[in-house]
Parts: C-alpha cells; sequence; structure tokens
C-alpha cells in the first residue's frame, strides 16, 4: 500500500472532538503515512478551546501550516498530496469550497484536491440544513467531494463520548483508504 499524504484541516463548526480523535488516530497510523499536513481556522482553535478545556491543538507530531500560508506544499497540485479530510467542516467553509472561493489555505487546498481529482472529505456539521448548506453539499459531491456528516452510529453500542465519536472518524479514515481496525457490521457484533 502506497503511503498517504495526507490534509488536515479544522474548521470552526462544532465538534473539536473530531478532530482531536482524528489526528490520535492518524499518530497510530504513521507506518500508512509519508506526510501529514495540519491547517486550522481561528474559529477551529476557539471552538476547540472551548469545547474541550484545552489548547493542545499543536501538539501532534505534524506538520502546521497558518491557515494564510498560500506557500504550504498542498496548496498546489503538484505536491501530489492525495487525500485531505476537514474536520470538523462548518457551513462557511463548505460555501467558499463549493463556489471556488479559495481565500485561504483550507479552502484553496480543496480546490486544488478537486481539481486534481483527489480525495476530499468534508465532516460537515450542523444541524438542521437550510437549502443553501445543501445546495452546496450537491455542489461538491458533483466536483468529487465526500461529505461525511459527524453522524454517530450506535449499533456498535458505544460506551463514551469518545467512542460515540470515534464512530464518525473511523468511518472518516475507512472512506481516506487507510486500513484501520474499526467495527464492521456483521464482522464484530456483539
Ligand atoms: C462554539 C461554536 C460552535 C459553532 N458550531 C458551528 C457548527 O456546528 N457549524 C457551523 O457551520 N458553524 C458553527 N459555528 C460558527 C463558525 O465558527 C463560523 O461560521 C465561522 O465563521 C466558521 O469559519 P471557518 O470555517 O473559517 O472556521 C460555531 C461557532 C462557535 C463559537
Amino acid at each position: 500500500m502506497e503511503k498517504k499524504k495526507v490534509v488536515v484541516a479544522i474548521t470552526g463548526a462544532s465538534g473539536a472532538i473530531y478532530a482531536k480523535l482524528l489526528l490520535q488516530r492518524l499518530m497510530d497510523l504513521q507506518n500508512q503515512i509519508e506526510e501529514v499536513g495540519v491547517v486550522m481556522s481561528d474559529n477551529a482553535k476557539q471552538v476547540w478551546r472551548f469545547e474541550l478545556g484545552e489548547e493542545g491543538f499543536q501538539d501532534y507530531p505534524f506538520r502546521y501550516y497558518d491557515k494564510n500560508d498560500f506557500m504550504a506544499p498542498f496548496a498546489s497540485g503538484s505536491a501530489k498530496y492525495d487525500t485531505m479530510i476537514i474536520v470538523p467542516c462548518s457551513m462557511g467553509t463548505l460555501g467558499r469550497i463549493a463556489s471556488g472561493i479559495s481565500n485561504d489555505l483550507t479552502t484553496r487546498a480543496a480546490d486544488v484536491i478537486l481539481k486534481e481529482r483527489r480525495k476530499l472529505i468534508l465532516v460537515a456539521r450542523d444541524t438542521p440544513l437550510n437549502l443553501i448548506h445543501l445546495n452546496n453539499m450537491k455542489a461538491v459531491t458533483e466536483a468529487g467531494g465526500i461529505i461525511c456528516p459527524a453522524v454517530p452510529s450506535f449499533y456498535s453500542k458505544p460506551k463514551t463520548i469518545e467512542d460515540v465519536a470515534l464512530t464518525v472518524v473511523d468511518r472518516v479514515l475507512d472512506l481516506a483508504g487507510f486500513n484501520t481496525n474499526s467495527y464492521q457490521w456483521g464482522k464484530n457484533q456483539v
């Protein structure tokens, strides 16, 4: 299996726990990874502090990029990053991607991933959804992106908040093409 070059973008939607658990899982999958680049919006940092009561978002063994760093490798298709995960993805970031407004590193990198026909996964988080959100999801899907809403499942009988959030994160990692030992219906049934 070829090692992956992954961009993780964290935006200011609720659900910083999803980003945190994804970064933790990626640490355990280092043998499948060549590079992880992380970029966060200002709102993402604020929501992380507010929801998780800590600010350890910079503490992971990955390369961090400023939100306006258009010199970052994945701002260009030539760097050949194969996967981008936006977790959680705000409706604002979704809308900017759907409209092609590449005014920061996250939206530029998403634009690049789509134009290069590589894998873009948006862990969209808001409820309920208005028609603008739905149309933006349709546009991104038509452009080749994957909308993977932050909607947990319960058939694995999760016991803790982390277990619940991991039902989303593990689904995202499966979509991204990682080999994980995540729950599979019909296999690990309890
Ligand atoms: C605590 C908190 C929770 C939020 N939750 C959401 C959310 O679930 N979905 C969403 O689209 N925006 C949410 N927002 C609003 C976004 O942070 C805001 O729209 C921001 O402009 C998004 O910018 P970004 O996409 O650059 O991070 C939340 C804001 C705060 C302070």
